[in-house]
Formats: structure tokens, sequence, C-alpha cells
């Protein structure tokens, strides 16, 4: 595959919602907690900002992306000035943030932790959030312990330094300072309506990304018992 990663591929055709759930596991999420036009929102790792968009649209909250892949953060740029949305994107790494102590009322994590160092990113979502603020995260996790081999596979091929079970997760969050945490694994697309997958292609991109597709697809159908998702809610 030439080197392209998981995340390339994401990039390049330009996935929305590029989460487990999609979209309306994300509008879903979000109508559970108390956001309002004074909240300030980091969407961390915002990828092409679908999710962002949508907390201005719904909440005229003060919405920041950030996202370390230039071409996600073009395509984000592009439509937030296709909607006239006044939210800022700023290119950077969630395991070190260019924001201040207690800035955000929330922090929110679309499949994301999973692609970084894990305690590195959590403590730094930990020190951008104001006192009572919240980390929302929708993350992959394991349902079980694989082998080795399978272990390495999953590992290489989303090119992650480790894998989490649901009580890894919660072990962490309450390591670094988290509290009421809540876990679910709720998948609501359909109460949410029509939420096609949203592609915007780059131009001339590999074809060798429709490989890293393929591998991606015979992954989900290869370990769909095990490799899953977790949405955690907690608070500093
Ligand atoms: C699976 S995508 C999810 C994108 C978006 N949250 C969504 O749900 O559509 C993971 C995102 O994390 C970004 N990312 C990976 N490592 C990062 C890092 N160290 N800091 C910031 N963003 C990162 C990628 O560029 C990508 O946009």
């Amino acid at each position: 595959m030439g080197g392209l990663t998981y995340i390339d591929f994401l990039a390049k055709f330009g996935i929305g919602g590029a989460h487990p759930g999609g979209f309306g596991l994300t509008k879903y999420i979000l109508s559970k907690e108390n956001i309002t036009n004074n909240s300030w929102v980091l969407d961390a790792g915002c990828g092409t900002g679908q999710t962002a968009a949508y907390i201005y649209e719904q909440y005229k909250a003060k919405v920041f992306g950030l996202d370390i892949n230039p071409i996600m953060l073009e395509k984000a740029a592009t439509r937030f000035k296709n909607l006239n949305f006044p939210i800022q994107l700023i290119q950077g790494s969630v395991e070190q943030i260019p924001f201040e102590d207690h800035t955000f009322d929330y922090v929110l994590s679309e499949s994301v932790l999973a692609f970084v160092n894990k305690p590195k990113a959590l403590k730094e979502f930990y020190r951008v959030l104001k006192k009572g603020g919240r980390l929302i995260a929708n993350e992959m996790t394991l349902n079980s312990v694989l082998n080795k081999f399978e272990e390495q596979e999953i590992k290489n091929f989303y090119n992650v330094d480790s894998l989490y079970l649901e009580k890894d997760w919660i072990t962490l969050l309450q390591d670094t300072g988290f509290q009421s945490i809540n876990v679910s694994s709720q998948q609501v697309d359909f109460l949410y309506g029509n939420n096609k997958q949203e592609f915007n292609f780059s131009p001339n991109f590999e074809p060798e990304l429709f490989e890293v597709l393929n591998k991606h697809g015979h992954m989900l159908i290869k370990y769909h018992n095990i490799l899953s998702h977790r949405i955690f809610t907690c608070t500093k």
C-alpha cells in the first residue's frame, strides 16, 4: 500500500463523520449534553469538520477544530468558509494542545485517541478543560483480548501503538483524574434519519488508497465480534 495509512485514506477521500456510529451517533451523543452558545468546545482531531460545523449550527457555541493533518484541515476550512461559520482551525497535536489550561467546557474526541499516545493526549484534554468541563470520546475498543498475531495485525493496519479494552480506557480516564465516567456502546443511526456517508475527494488521489479501504473492510469483517467502540463521557 506504498506506506499509505488509514488516516491518509480518510483524508484524501474526505470522509465526514469518520468514527464508529457516524454522524448520526454524534448528534445523538451531543443531544445528551448541555451545550449552549456560551460553551467553548474543542473538536480534537476534527478531521474534515463535520461535527464542528454541526455544533456551531446547532448551538452557536464557540467552536475550535484541532487536527494534525493538513488535508483534513484544508477540507474543514473550505467547509466552514462555504457555510460562513466562525470556527477557528488550528494545526497541532492532541498530545501537545496549543491552548491554555482551563479553556474549554467540552472536548470532543471522535476516533482520535485511538491513533495517538493515549495517556499523553488524555492529560492534555484534562489540562485544557475547565473544572466541571466534559470530555466526550467515541473510541475504538476491543470487546475481548486478542492473540498476539491478531493484535499486531490490527495495530499495523491502523498504525496504532496500543489497543484498549473497555476496562483499560476506564482505568486511564480515572488515572488522568476524570470523574463521573459513563460508558456506552450505543448505535443510534436509525434514530437520527438520513446520515449518508459524506465524501470530499482530493483530486488525483493514489489508487492504492482503494487497497486501504478494502483492507479496512476486511478488518471490520474479520474482527466484527471484537473490534468495537465505546462512548465515554466524563467530567473534570
Ligand atoms: C479517524 S479520524 C476522525 C476524524 C473526525 N474526528 C471524525 O470523526 O470525522 C482521526 C483524526 O485524528 C487526526 N489526528 C491523528 N493524530 C493526531 C494528533 N496527534 N493530533 C491531532 N489530530 C490527530 C487525524 O488527522 C484525523 O483527522
